[in-house]
C-alpha cells in the first residue's frame, strides 16, 4: 500500500518536479551563446548532465540547468544516496543536505539536515536568491521552504525503510531488536548493509556564454547521527566555483572535505594554473597527507580508510575527475554527447 502510494507519487511528481523546480526561483532564459557547453557529474548523474546541457543550449542559466539535472535524481526512489528514497539517519529519518553556487554573481546558498522536501537543491537556490543568508539548517530550513511553497513529502520509501530496519535489527546482538528470518531479507538489502552508502550527486555546468553554476545534493551518510551535516551543503567543501577560474564538487566521505576545504582547494589549484586533472590529484594528495594523522582515518598500510571523488571543469572548458581509490565514475556531457568515464585513482588499492 505504502509502496503504491510512493510509486504513484513518484510517477506524478517526476514530470511536475522539473517544472516545479524551474519555477522555484529560476531565471528566465537568455539567448544562447556560441560556446560549447560542458557538464560534469558523479557516476549517478548521466541523466543530470543530459538535462543540464539540453537546458543551457536553450539559454537557461548554468545553475538553473544544474539544479534541474540533479532534480531527476533527487526525485528517483531508486537512488538511495539522494533525495526521495535516500537512506535515513540512525533513527530512520531522511535528512537532506544541498548547496548551490552561481558563477556570474558569485552567489551561494545551502540547506542542511532538511526533512520532507524532495528538492533541497532548489531550496538552496531560494536561500541564495530570497534571503541574505548562505546556510539554513533543520527546522528553519524546512520553514523557509514551506514559506516558498515547496511541497512536503515523506522521503522514506518502503525500500529505504526495509534497508534501514535490517541495519537496525542486525547491528547489535546485545540489544532487543531481533534479526528477521533470512528468507524475508531481500537480496538488495545486504548490498547496502555491507557497504555504507556515501553517495551524493554533484553537477558543475559551463554554459554557452562561459558562465558556471554548480550544485551538490545528498541524503548524506547512511545511519548518520541525527543532525550530522556532511560536506555537501558547505560552500568550499562539497562544491565551489569562481566564474573566472572553474567549478568543482565532490562525493564520498564528507568529513574529509570538511577538514580540507577540498572543493575550494581544487578551484584554487586551477587558479594557480593547474589543469583540472592535476588540480584534483593535488587535492587528493593533500587529503591523503592530512587525514592519516588521525589513526581512525589511517589504514595499516598508511593510506586513508575512505573513498572520496572529485569532478572539475575549468572556465576554458577542460574537465576531469579523480578519486582516492579505483571504482569512482564521472558522468560527462561535452556538448555533443553524454557518457560515463572511470575516474583516475590516486592509489591503485
Ligand atoms: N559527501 C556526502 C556526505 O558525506 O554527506
Amino acid at each position: 500500500m505504502r509502496r503504491t502510494m510512493h510509486r504513484r507519487r513518484f510517477m506524478g511528481t517526476t514530470a511536475a518536479a522539473s517544472l516545479a523546480t524551474l519555477a522555484a526561483g529560476a531565471a528566465d532564459p537568455r539567448p544562447a551563446g556560441d560556446r560549447k557547453p560542458i557538464a560534469v557529474s558523479s557516476g549517478n548523474g548521466l541523466r543530470a548532465v543530459e538535462k543540464a546541457v539540453e537546458l543551457v543550449k536553450k539559454g537557461f542559466d548554468p545553475l538553473d540547468a544544474a539544479i534541474e539535472g540533479v532534480a531527476i535524481v533527487e526525485a528517483d526512489p531508486r537512488d538511495h544516496s539522494v533525495g526521495f528514497g535516500g537512506l535515513p539517519n540512525e533513527d530512520g529519518v531522511v535528512e537532506l543536505d544541498a548547496a548551490v553556487m552561481h558563477g556570474p554573481s558569485h552567489g551561494g546558498g545551502s540547506v542542511a539536515s532538511i526533512r520532507n522536501v524532495m528538492h533541497p537543491a532548489a531550496v538552496a537556490r531560494m536561500v541564495m536568491k530570497r534571503s541574505r543568508h548562505c546556510l539554513l539548517v533543520g527546522e528553519g530550513a524546512l520553514r523557509f521552504a514551506r514559506a516558498h511553497g515547496f511541497p512536503e513529502v515523506d522521503l522514506l520509501t518502503d525500500e529505504a525503510r526495509a534497508i534501514w530496519l535490517h541495519w537496525k535489527e542486525t547491528r547489535d546482538p546485545k540489544d532487543d531488536w531481533l534479526p528477521p528470518p533470512s528468507k524475508e531479507v531481500a537480496a538488495h538489502v545486504d548490498e547496502y548493509i555491507n557497504k555504507r552508502v556515501t553517495g551524493t550527486i554533484h553537477c558543475s555546468v559551463l554554459d554557452t556564454h562561459g558562465d558556471l553554476g554548480c550544485v551538490t545534493t545528498t541524503s548524506g551518510l547512511s545511519w548518520k547521527i541525527p543532525g550530522r551535516v556532511g560536506d555537501s551543503p558547505i560552500l568550499g567543501a562539497g562544491l565551489f566555483l569562481d566564474n573566472e577560474v572553474g567549478s568543482a564538487g565532490s562525493t564520498g566521505v564528507g568529513e574529509a572535505n570538511l577538514l580540507n576545504c577540498s572543493s575550494f582547494l581544487v578551484v584554487e589549484n586551477m587558479r594557480r594554473g593547474l589543469a583540472p586533472k592535476d588540480a584534483v590529484m593535488e587535492t587528493l594528495k593533500r587529503i591523503a597527507q592530512t587525514s592519516v594523522r588521525d589513526p581512525r582515518r589511517r589504514r595499516d598500510d598508511g593510506k586513508t580508510t575512505f573513498q572520496v571523488s572529485f569532478y572539475a571543469v575549468s572556465r576554458k572548458g577542460e574537465f576531469a575527475g579523480g578519486c582516492m581509490y579505483p571504482g569512482g565514475k564521472m558522468a560527462v556531457h561535452d556538448g555533443d554527447s553524454a557518457r560515463l568515464v572511470e575516474l583516475d585513482p590516486l592509489f591503485e588499492k
